[in-house]
């Protein structure tokens, strides 16, 4: 019998802005998933990660499951009933239909599944970021499963040998899932020239090629895709199975020392760099940095351990401080150049509205 595992995760209102969701919030949606899904769920696991709230369930019911999907969008329609009573802000705010159809993709939660046959031991990670869109795992996912400089794993063990097929989404096409496979190691720069544009194409999956498994899955939604106008950065989440076939733990978590720049921040305009942070905490500084948690996880027969809070470690308090350091010198230069998102990426319609009164207003200067 194969496990899935189910990621599916909402902003449904949180307190001061965006920082987190409310205690009774939390409660709200958990406490949901008890009531109405003790027979359909193996296990579940609700954490916060800044204003989006995450459902980490397992099961047998495979992947885009509609009773799995629907428990969800109901705990989370449950949840946006407190939020409003609670005058959170951007209440309901993920949840851009009006009822539910089959299947939480294309409504606004984002989802990532795995479903797999278990191996004897099965360690995995649940990623949750905050303030940033999908294409922010492209650049550790390129590390971890690609590059020998960050992955010894790719040069010394056996099973990892044949390298990884990296399956890659254009997420500015709407009328379906438009995607291309591509082999590390013989496809790299192809690999590395898609990736390289994290707002167009994103990785979707990764599957190792000498055990034909799936190690990862990203949430590729694009909130303004769906509601046709920016409605918010799309916080993604990612799954990871890691160790044997797949990379070590370390070698995943590693690339996120770095602290990369990724799109958005305050207003969901900028570029900011990644910060690495615990699991449950909330944004702060310009409405940022954009966050990232991680919780491993070990399973067998679909009842995982607790959670271990990978990012609490002390190490990462130097990484925190760096990345700090990166941001706030990212926003001395305040608007100009690099530390904005290009026009067709701003969350707000302002500057392209200003631009357009300001063109009118141009001369062509007559050359004597
Ligand atoms: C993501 C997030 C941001 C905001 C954006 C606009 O969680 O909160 O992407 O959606 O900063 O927020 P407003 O316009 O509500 O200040
Ligand atoms: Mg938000
Ligand atoms: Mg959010």
């Amino acid at each position: 019998m194969k496990t899935t595992i189910s990621v599916i995760k909402a902003d449904i209102g949180s307190i001061g802005g965006h920082i987190c969701p409310s205690a009774r919030l939390m409660e709200t949606v958990d406490n949901y998933l008890s009531e109405h899904g003790s027979d359909l769920l193996s296990d579940r696991y609700v954490s916060y990660t800044g204003d989006d709230i995450a459902i980490v369930s397992t099961h047998q019911r495979g992947a885009n499951n509609e009773r799995i999907h629907k428990l969800c969008w109901e705990a989370f329609m449950a949840g946006t009933e407190v939020a409003k009573s609670q005058g959170l802000y951007g209440a309901g705010q993920d949840l851009l239909k009006d009822s539910f159809a089959g299947n939480v993709r294309g409504m606004g939660p984002a989802v990532a599944e795995l479903e797999f046959e278990e191996r004897p031991n099965e360690p995995f990670l649940f990623f949750a970021a905050d303030k940033t869109d999908p294409g922010a795992y492209n650049f550790p996912l390129y590390m971890a499963f690609a590059d020998p400089m960050n992955t010894p794993g790719l040069m010394l063990s056996p099973s990892m040998a044949e390298g990884f097929r990296f399956v890659i989404m254009d997420v500015n096409y709407t009328e379906g899932d438009r995607v291309i496979d591509l082999n590390a190691p013989e496809d790299l720069y192809s690999i590395a020239t898609l990736l390289r544009d994290p707002e167009r194409y994103v990785v979707e999956s990764i599957w190792s090629r000498g055990a034909r498994e799936q190690s990862v899955a990203v949430s590729t939604s694009r909130l303004h895709n769906i509601a046709g106008k920016y409605t918010g950065k799309d916080d993604p989440v990612m799954l990871v199975r890691v160790q044997k076939d797949f990379p070590a733990t370390g070698e995943v978590l590693a690339p996120f020392a770095i602290g990369h720049y990724v799109a958005g921040s305050m207003r969901g305009s900028h570029q900011m760099p990644l910060m690495p942070v615990p699991l449950n905490s909330g944004i702060s500084y310009f409405d940022g940095p954009p966050v990232v948690s991680c919780a491993a996880f070990a399973m067998h027969q679909g009842k995982m351990t607790e959670p271990v809070d990978a990012f609490a470690h002390p190490f990462w308090d130097t990484v925190r401080k760096q990345v700090s350091k990166k941001a706030i010198g990212m926003r001395q230069q305040g608007f100009f150049g690099a530390a904005m998102l290009p026009m067709s990426e701003l969350e707000y319609t302002g500057i392209v509205e200003k631009l357009d009164v300001l063109d009118k207003r141009f001369t062509v200067r007559r050359s004597v």
